[in-house]
């Protein structure tokens, strides 16, 4: 007979082998490493403890009584990635598919109790054939308590969810609810119904990739944050995302030591904007014109491209950037940059990470498709992020802010704490032959030369209003600043605004327009 150490053992190492050494090699020849491969990537090397390790499901249904793997079909726990506590889980395909039992839902729920309770993040590893079709509702009643889990800890410590094989139907919503997720490419995809589905009700033929693969729903949909070329990627993604965050809504980031280099100028930023307004120029020039270097990490590279937000680091410390990009739509705000940048501007809020906004927007996108789809609604939720942000805000315009955008782009009305111009800025409620169109209609009109008249109004307007001093006179702007010096300014105001206490006025929640 074992002894009692020789059963532990061989518990142990059965748990290790999920549904089997057939099952792992299935899912490596999808070209997918195993749920605690994953872990091995993400954790620091022995720093995972496992929680749970032999449950079991409960069911006798349809064969299931003669079918148990200890653990159930997700690995879970804890440990560190980069010295930092995190809380994991991580579903294992090999053991029916990765689906999803009323056992295997506890085991979750259990290391998200234990994360809010002691504040860090929740990192879940998704690799799932759904609901565990077999348990019926007790197994869609264990997604719920996922849901409200989710929800419950939504704002109290980070949620990231990467997709590394199937997340279908109701397990779409914990990954949407939570704050980041990312995506594999070609082998992991989500939709909340398959293609199969799709085809019956809607006679559309398409495969699962093109219906929910990465590229996908980094492009069209927005659904995923970030996607990588591989699941090594992937994790490692996942690292560099956390050491912009705290631990926790009590918490702020860590700071990384930056050297001496701290206040330099940075003067190739005195050449980036071109001498004819209309002129196109890559945002993330400047964003890399002021940050630490090599420190961007893009959100929603792929989407809505006329918006750029991520993280940064300045001087060492972590700020959430949002910028227009006249390289794209010429930076106009539309319905999906809106709600890109405000998804984002909510996170960095609950998350007491300070926001820089870079401002060079000519406006709401015009037209038929934009208003019947609601960018009244859309745009909204961008202003009221940045109203109801709390954390030190920062604005620096760098060449347009025309009309209501001006406003919503973190101005000083709406609560931002400092706002920079460049002497490019153009602060107006429209571009000057706009302006000047509408304003001088009838003498324009009138005049002999209607042509020379026109132009003399636009000039005129231009150099009234194309310019940062008329909100400068007023303290709309705070300085109008040389662009080489904008690290430098950026992070004396950010030091200075290093313990900001600001409270919204007390309610049970807003109502922001969804
Ligand atoms: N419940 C129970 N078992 C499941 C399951 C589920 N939801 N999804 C997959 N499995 C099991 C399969 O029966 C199979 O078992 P086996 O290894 O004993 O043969 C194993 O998991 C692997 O599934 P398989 O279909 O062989 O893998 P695949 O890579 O070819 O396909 C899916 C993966 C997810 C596309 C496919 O399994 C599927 O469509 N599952 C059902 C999805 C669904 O509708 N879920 C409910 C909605 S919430």
């Amino acid at each position: 007979a074992l002894s009692k150490l020789e059963i532990l053992e061989k518990k142990n190492a059965e748990a290790l082998l999920g549904g089997g050494q057939a099952r792992i090699d299935a899912q490596h020849q999808k070209g997918k490493l195993t749920a605690r491969e994953r872990l091995d990537l993400l954790m620091d090397p022995g720093s995972f403890e496992e929680i749970g390790k032999f449950v079991m499901h409960r069911s006798k249904d349809f064969g299931l009584d003669k079918e148990y793997y200890l653990g159930d079909g997700v690995v879970t726990g804890y440990g560190t990635v980069n010295g930092r506590l995190v809380y994991v889980f991580s579903q294992d395909f090999t053991v029916l598919g990765g689906s999803l039992s009323e056992t295997h839902a506890e085991k979750i729920v259990k290391i998200m109790d234990l994360a809010m309770k002691n504040g860090a993040p929740v990192i879940g590893l998704n690799d799932s054939g759904g609901a565990r079709i077999q348990e019926g509702v007790v197994s869609l009643g264990g997604y719920a308590d996922i849901f409200y889990k989710n929800t419950l800890a939504s704002g109290v410590v980070p949620q990231i969810s990467a997709i590394m094989g199937p997340c279908a139907g109701g397990a779409v919503y914990s990954p949407a609810i939570t704050d980041f997720i990312m995506m594999v490419e070609n082998t992991s995809y989500m939709f909340v119904t398959g293609p199969n589905v799709v085809k019956t009700v809607t006679h559309e033929t398409v495969t699962s990739e093109e219906l929910g693969g990465a590229s996908t729903h980094s492009t069209k949909s927005g659904v995923t944050h970030f996607t990588a070329a591989n699941e090594v990627a992937c994790i490692q993604q996942i690292k560099q995302l956390l050491s912009y965050m705290p631990q926790n809504c009590e918490d702020t980031a860590p700071v990384y030591p930056y050297e001496a280099q701290g206040e330099e100028l940075r003067p190739e930023l005195d050449a980036i904007i071109p001498e004819n307004p209309n002129q196109p120029y890559d945002i993330r020039e400047v964003i890399t014109g002021i940050i630490d270097a090599d420190s961007f990490m893009e959100v929603h590279q792929n989407f809505a491209e006329n918006i750029v937000v991520g993280f940064a680091r300045l001087g060492g410390r972590s700020i959430g950037i949002v910028g227009n990009q006249p390289a794209v739509l010429a930076g106009v705000l539309d319905i999906n940059a809106s709600t890109k940048a405000a998804r984002f501007v909510r996170f960095c809020d609950s998350f007491n990470i300070p926001l820089l906004v870079l401002e060079d927007v000519p406006g709401f996108l015009p037209g038929t498709d934009q208003e019947w789809r609601g960018i009244i609604t859309n745009g909204a939720k961008l202003l009221y992020a940045f109203c109801e942000a709390t954390v030190p805000r920062i604005t620096v315009i760098t060449r347009k802010a025309y009309g209501g955008a001006y406003d919503v782009m973190n101005s000083k009305h709406i609560g931002a704490d400092m706002n920079y111009a460049w002497p490019t800025a153009e602060i107006a409620v429209m571009g000057a032959k706009g302006a000047a169109e509408i304003i001088f209609k009838r003498e324009i009109a009138q005049a002999e030369n209607p042509e020379a008249k026109l132009q003399e109004k636009v000039d005129d307007y231009q150099r009234k209003f194309a310019t940062p001093y008329r909100a400068a006179h007023r303290g709309f702007v705070d300085e109008v600043i040389v662009p080489a010096q904008t690290r430098q300014k950026l992070i004396r105001a950010f030091k200075m605004l290093e313990n900001k206490v600001d409270q919204l006025p007390r309610k049970k929640h807003g109502n922001i327009p969804l």
